[in-house]
């Protein structure tokens, strides 16, 4: 088993292994080369030798004890055939969904528009570098890539008043959402991911009374489904402020932890693995802090399971050798 195996698996605490949220990225130089000169991210991310090359480059950098898939959750709309452009400084901007066609569009259809990232996802599991590590496969949960249908671009602080306003609509688009990203896990599984992540973004957006529906239920059908694949799901509903609540509902094999999540607090409240915590603007300062702030995560998890992490992505500001001195120190702890 891999180290992030024996801790979800079989609940080990003495071990610590580290994996970074969006590792494969923009505070890599070797990452910047490449995407100079493929300015269509989209293109980027099907391109499977590519993706696998950028997948591996942390760890050929880092100690790291997962690869995570170079590639995106909106690669779910992109597959459904609206259009998904990523525009500098700006981030993602989407164009209207076309709702008669998806509900038509065939399966098959759907996996020859993104089935490079399920190649890339091959080649980075047969990869020498990824052995005794495991190949992480990912997903947006359904309410954030609802959020991204509809708003077609980065909702900001909050959502638009008529947001809600067309139920049938939007129920329409989380049960199609639900049936490709069903698809979408199981060819990434069959493929080689021996985890999944479900990257709920925008969970904080939502008021209390309002998870049941667009989080809750429709999360569990995805965690179920990856269950019944035998594969471990880590679930990352950032910005909801019951994280016991949804573990006790949603039931995830690990929760992965934002950085506004207070960690002992959540280590009372919580029986199952944890990942992550850690602010990635820790990384934007010194040594002395970062081992501070380190140190202070994986003592309060000492004796719980706990995959190191961060409580978001590393920020494309981070200086790469402080990246370096975090994982030394993680794994020498
Ligand atoms: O973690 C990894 O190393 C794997 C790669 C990965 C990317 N996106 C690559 C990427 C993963 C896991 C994602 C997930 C993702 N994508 C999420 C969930 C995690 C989160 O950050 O909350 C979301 C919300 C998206 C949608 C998305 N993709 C946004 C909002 C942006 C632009 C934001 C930004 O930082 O510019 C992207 C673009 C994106 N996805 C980049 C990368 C490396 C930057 C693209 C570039 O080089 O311009």
């Amino acid at each position: 088993m891999t180290p992030i195996h024996k801790v979800i698996k079989d609940n080990k605490t003495s071990i610590n292994p580290i994996w970074i949220m969006r590792q494969a990225g923009r505070y890599l130089p070797e990452f910047r080369k490449i995407r100079k000169l493929n300015t269509d991210f989209i293109k980027l991310c099907l391109n499977a030798d590519l993706s696998s090359e950028i997948t591996l480059q942390p760890l050929k950098r880092f100690d790291l004890d997962a690869a995570i898939i170079f590639s995106d959750i909106l690669m779910l709309p992109y597959g459904l055939n609206q259009k998904v452009e990523f525009k500098k400084d700006f981030g993602p901007l989407l164009g209207e969904l076309n709702l008669d066609e998806a509900s038509k569009l065939d399966e098959v259809d759907f996996v020859k528009r993104v089935y490079p990232v399920y190649k890339a996802i091959n080649q980075v599991s047969k990869n020498s570098l990824t052995v005794n590590k495991s190949t992480i496969g990912f997903v947006g949960a359904p309410w954030t890539l609802l959020v991204y249908i509809l708003n077609k671009q980065s909702p900001k602080l909050k959502l638009k008043d008529n947001f809600f306003n067309d139920d049938f609509l939007i129920n329409r688009i989380l049960f199609l959402i639900e049936r490709f990203l069903k698809l979408h896990i199981k060819n990434q599984i069959d493929n080689g991911a021996e985890v999944i992540q479900i990257f709920d973004s925008w969970a904080g957006l939502l008021e209390e009374k309002d998870l049941p529906n667009y989080v809750y239920i429709p999360t569990l059908s995805l965690v179920d489904y990856v269950k019944s694949l035998k594969v471990p799901v880590i679930c990352f509903p950032r910005g909801i402020k019951n994280y016991r609540n949804y573990c006790e509902i949603v039931k995830p094999d690990a929760i992965c932890i934002d950085y506004e999540v207070d960690p002992l607090k959540i280590l009372n409240d919580i029986k199952i693995p944890i990942q992550g915590g850690m602010n990635p603007k820790i990384l934007l300062t010194d040594k002395d802090n970062i081992k501070k702030e380190a140190k202070k995560y994986l003592d309060i998890f000492k004796d719980h399971p706990y995959i190191f992490n961060l409580g978001h992505g590393v920020l494309p500001e981070t200086d790469p050798n402080m990246m370096d001195y975090l994982v030394k120190f993680v794994k020498d702890y």
